[in-house]
């Protein structure tokens, strides 16, 4: 290697192994392969270079600049790992304390509304079932009739975890509630009438959409006949009528599409707009409340149950957004701020009971 280009390249590592933190690489960075960086420069004296010796030199710069990224990019994961313990260390929090007396707290607008949203299936005869927030590529597209290399598999911004070994399919945060259709129908016979509520997680953020929030399910399996989508319709008017507490509230089916039901629909609630305010049941305009549809035989089949025995429904509803209109909550974001005064505002009392007025 000529000289200049050593020099560099001692100067380089030597500062690569003293930047102790994610800023001081990245001023590394920019000094040595930046648009005016010195590795930068080598390149553009090449041109100037007789041409016999042009080849070689061009060469040896190419090799310092991809060994160069590559030590950077190396040094970059550990220091972001670094980073990483450094905030999980100093963020622990002592849960073991008790809180002093008096000082309770309240139950989150999310709990409240899982819980009345349960009150009122349980009414109906669900039960409720549960599952894991890790799942398995099975469990959260293939049982369900996402065809791999399917678009619909991009419709969900998945959080795909590290593999535990290289040759390993990465584990995920399951996307919906959805995969707890699969462990229940591989566990047990029909008939089946659950309701599943659960956190969900999604690689999304903005005024109306956070990575992390809550779903709940519902399935109910029985032998064919039995389970219509006339009773998918009916069972839905029923629920959003006692969660919204409006007993003559409109709904409307409109078809949809979702790989694992078919046909597949989404339930719209009437609502309309008074003083900037929304008022659900209030004729104006529709929104969209949920969606819903009659379980695909190929999900059955994939999860042990014969379709030409045994049919159902399924639908899957977001929490925050029922809490958002059930209580006048204003921002989804406010919901995970943890703010104090946030909490003791929209908080519900210990003591208060699941909410379902118009009850079935
Ligand atoms: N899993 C769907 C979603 O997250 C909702 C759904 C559940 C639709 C069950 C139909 C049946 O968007």
């Amino acid at each position: 290697m000529t000289s200049p280009l050593k020099t560099i390249k001692d100067k380089a590592l030597d500062a690569l192994q003293t930047a102790a933190n994610l800023n001081a690489l990245d001023a590394v960075r920019v000094q040595f392969l930046g648009k005016s960086g010195e590795v930068t420069g080598l390149l553009k004296q090449v041109g100037s270079l007789p041409p016999e010796e042009r080849k070689s030199f061009g060469e040896q710069v190419n090799v310092l600049r991809d060994e160069l990224t590559q030590q950077i990019a190396a040094k970059q994961k550990i220091l972001e790992q670094e980073a990483l313990n450094e905030k999980l260390a100093s963020e622990t929090i002592d849960i073991s304390l008790p809180p002093a007396p008096r000082a309770y707290g309240t139950i989150h607008p999310i709990t409240q509304t899982i819980d009345d949203i349960t009150a009122i299936f349980a009414a109906m005869g669900f039960t409720v079932a549960t599952g894991p927030d890790i799942e398995d590529d099975f469990h959260n597209f293939t049982a369900l009739n996402f065809p791999l290399e399917h678009p619909a598999r991009s419709m969900h911004d998945t959080f795909f975890l590290e593999p535990d070994a290289p040759n390993e399919a990465p584990k995920l945060l399951r996307t919906h509630t959805s995969t707890v259709q699969v462990r229940t129908m591989n566990e047990q016979k029909p008939p089946i009438k659950i309701i599943v509520p659960g956190r969900v997680y999604r690689s999304d953020w903005d005024a109306t959409h956070v990575p992390m929030f809550h779903q709940v399910e519902g399935l109910i399996i029985d032998e064919i006949g039995k389970i219509t989508m006339g009773h998918l319709r009916g069972c839905l008017d029923d629920f959003v009528r006692a969660v919204f507490n409006v007993p003559n509230l409109t709904t409307r089916f409109r078809p949809h599409y979702f790989p694992f039901t078919e046909p597949s629909a989404e339930l719209d609630i009437a609502y309309a707009r008074r003083d900037g305010k929304v008022v659900i049941g209030e004729k104006g305009g529709f929104m969209e409340i949920l969606g819903c549809g009659m379980v695909h035989p190929n999900v059955l089949k994939a999860c042990g149950i014969n379709p030409e025995k045994y049919q159902g429904f399924a639908f899957g509803m977001g929490v925050e957004r029922i809490a958002m209109l059930k209580y006048g909550l204003p921002d989804l974001r406010d919901m995970f701020d943890s703010d104090l005064r946030w909490l003791k505002h929209y908080g519900f009392s210990l003591l208060d009971q699941p909410n379902r007025a118009t009850g079935n």
